[in-house]
Formats: C-alpha cells, sequence, structure tokens
C-alpha cells in the first residue's frame, strides 16, 4: 500500500498512526498541536487518496472537492456531524466513525458530570481551595441525592443504555425519551415518555442524541422552563443540542438548579456569561478522553481508512449508499 497518500489531520494516539505504518503508508500529519485553519485543512487534504479526520474539522463539499478523489474520510469520533455526508455520498466517498469503542468511557462521564452537579463539587473545590473553609456546616454547600432520584435519558441508544445501566445501582427511577430504543434500554427502564413528560418529571436529565436537524436546539427557553427548579442538565452529546444562550439565563434565574456540561454550541468559546456562573460545571469535551478509549478510537479509524482505501466495506461505514452506486 506504500502508494497511497494519506493525510492525518491532527495527531492521535500511536496506536492508531502505527496501523497505518505497518501497511506501509508513509502518511502526512498536521505538525500542530492545534485544529487547521480552514486553509490548512484545504491544503492537507489536496490530492489525498485518504483523510483521517477529527471532529472539530469541518469537512464539507469544498474540502472534499479539494481532496480531488478520496476514497475515504475516516472521523475521528462517534459523532460525524462534522462531515456533510450528502456531499460525501454525492461525490462517492466513503464516510466513517468510531462507534462502540467509547460507549462507556462517554456513559462515566456523563455520571462523573451528574455528581459533579448534583453535589457541586467543582464549587466545593473552588470553595476550599480558596480558603473559606472555616468546618463543617449544617447547611454548608448542600446538593442533590442522586441515589433513589429519577433520571431522564434523552436518546436511548448506545451511550444512553450505558447510562441507564449504571442508573441501577444507585436505585434510581429511569424514564426515556427519543426513537429507536436498544432492546437492553427497554429493559431497564421504568418507563418510555414523551421529552416533556422526561423534563417535568427528572431531577436529571441526561443528552445522548446526535446532532442533526431535528435535534438542534432540542433543549430551549420552553425545555427548560419545563424542568423541575431542583433538576440537573448533563450534556456531552453535541452543544448545539441545547440552546446555551437560554441556559445561561436559566441557570442565572434558577429556574433548573444546575448543569453539566462537556459540549459547547460554538466551541471552543462559552456562550457569554456561563463560565460566570457557580451552579454549572463545565469540562473541555472530554468525554471519550482516556487513554484506553482514545486509543482504540485510533485503531478503529485507521483499520477503517485502511479497508476504505483496499476497497473493501470499512466496518464502521455511515454511507453504505456509496457503495450501492459502485
Ligand atoms: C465523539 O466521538 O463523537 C466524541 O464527542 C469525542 O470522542
Amino acid at each position: 500500500m506504500a502508494s497511497w497518500n494519506v493525510y492525518v489531520t491532527r495527531q492521535i494516539p500511536d496506536a492508531g498512526l502505527k496501523l497505518l505504518r505497518d501497511a506501509g503508508i508513509d502518511f502526512d500529519m498536521n505538525p500542530h498541536d492545534r485544529v487547521l485553519t480552514r486553509d490548512e485543512l484545504l491544503a492537507g487534504v489536496r490530492g489525498r487518496d485518504a483523510v483521517l479526520c477529527l471532529l472539530t474539522d469541518t469537512i464539507d463539499a469544498e474540502v472534499l472537492d479539494a481532496s480531488r478523489g478520496a476514497r475515504i474520510f475516516a472521523n475521528y469520533a462517534v459523532g460525524f456531524n462534522n462531515v456533510d455526508v450528502a456531499a460525501a455520498t454525492e461525490r462517492g466517498v466513503l464516510v466513517t466513525n468510531t462507534p462502540g469503542v467509547l460507549t462507556d468511557t462517554t456513559a462515566d462521564m456523563a455520571w462523573a458530570l451528574m455528581f459533579a452537579a448534583g453535589r457541586r463539587i467543582a464549587e466545593a473545590d473552588r470553595f476550599t481551595r480558596a480558603g473559606k473553609f472555616e468546618g463543617w456546616g449544617p447547611m454548608l454547600l448542600l446538593g442533590q441525592d442522586i441515589t433513589g432520584a429519577t433520571l431522564g435519558i434523552v436518546g436511548p441508544g448506545r451511550i444512553g443504555t450505558a447510562v441507564a445501566q449504571r442508573a441501577k445501582g444507585f436505585n434510581m427511577r429511569v424514564l426515556i425519551a427519543g426513537p429507536d430504543p436498544s432492546e437492553e434500554i427497554l429493559g431497564i427502564a421504568d418507563e418510555q415518555v414523551s421529552l416533556d413528560e422526561l423534563l417535568r418529571e427528572s431531577d436529571f436529565v441526561s443528552l445522548h442524541v446526535p446532532l442533526v436537524k431535528e435535534t438542534h436546539h432540542l433543549i430551549g427557553e420552553r425545555e427548560l422552563q419545563l424542568m423541575k427548579p431542583t433538576a440537573y442538565l448533563i450534556n456531552t452529546s453535541r452543544g448545539p443540542v441545547v440552546d446555551e444562550k437560554a441556559l445561561v439565563h436559566a441557570l442565572r434565574d434558577h429556574v433548573i438548579a444546575g448543569a453539566g456540561l462537556d459540549v459547547f454550541e460554538d466551541e471552543p468559546a462559552l456562550a457569554p456569561g456561563l463560565a460566570e456562573l457557580e451552579n454549572v460545571v463545565i469540562a473541555p469535551h472530554i468525554a471519550s478522553a482516556t487513554n484506553a478509549t482514545r486509543s482504540k478510537m485510533a485503531t478503529m479509524a485507521a483499520e477503517n481508512l485502511l479497508a476504505g482505501l483496499r476497497g473493501e466495506t470499512p466496518p464502521n461505514l455511515v454511507n453504505p449508499e456509496v457503495l450501492a452506486k459502485r
């Protein structure tokens, strides 16, 4: 395969790069420890046979055309809202993602945010470091119990299911809303309800939907108003699923008790006012960030890319229509 011309848009764990090297591919890679600028991306993909890209790269028609004939764009993420899949399909370009390997790690992060927000861990840490701890107090930093609470899972797919599995250990009542629930989550959930009902009843609402047209601003002012004033919103899916400006207002006005966010509407920027609020825990999109998981994602993305180059069906193809057209 030595003659293939491959571009990697940012350094990923070596497990994936090794697979490329072992296949004899002498790839080029973004030399900077940052997201490529638009011009750098366009220049980087030019004339490539395959591109290993990230969720921070916007792969649209212009980029696809700049690559002039790449067979595959292997996305290093389970979410692929950064890729214009319709444009890729139209041009006969395969698109792949990395599902499954980050399910548990992301579910763990949703739980970490649930605890951090509900039990005010980040706020307590700031408080203690600032030297404000003057001894145990009966009213100090009171939060929300997780054990026995009602957890609403919006998006009952792979990651939603893994979040639900963990809820059983905390004796929670589990509500689910959204299309195509997994068999497993149907066995775990106490009830499948409408989104509005889930918002009204839940103490914690955790979002696990892909970002598509229908889920853009799925949670806005109206939905936040439906939530209990004691409830928490957890988002490890994609930022634009939540109207972040509306969320800032809701947190500031105590329409809801708090939030735990790993993703933002206009990453890496935060909505004005968000970072100043005490009742939100914010993390820089690290839900899949463990050594093991990021290595598995790298391996999976490289395997997808190699399969695409070899003319095989990549294991995690998101646009199989391309093959039908061949
Ligand atoms: C994904 O894979 O979509 C996550 O957001 C990052 O790992």
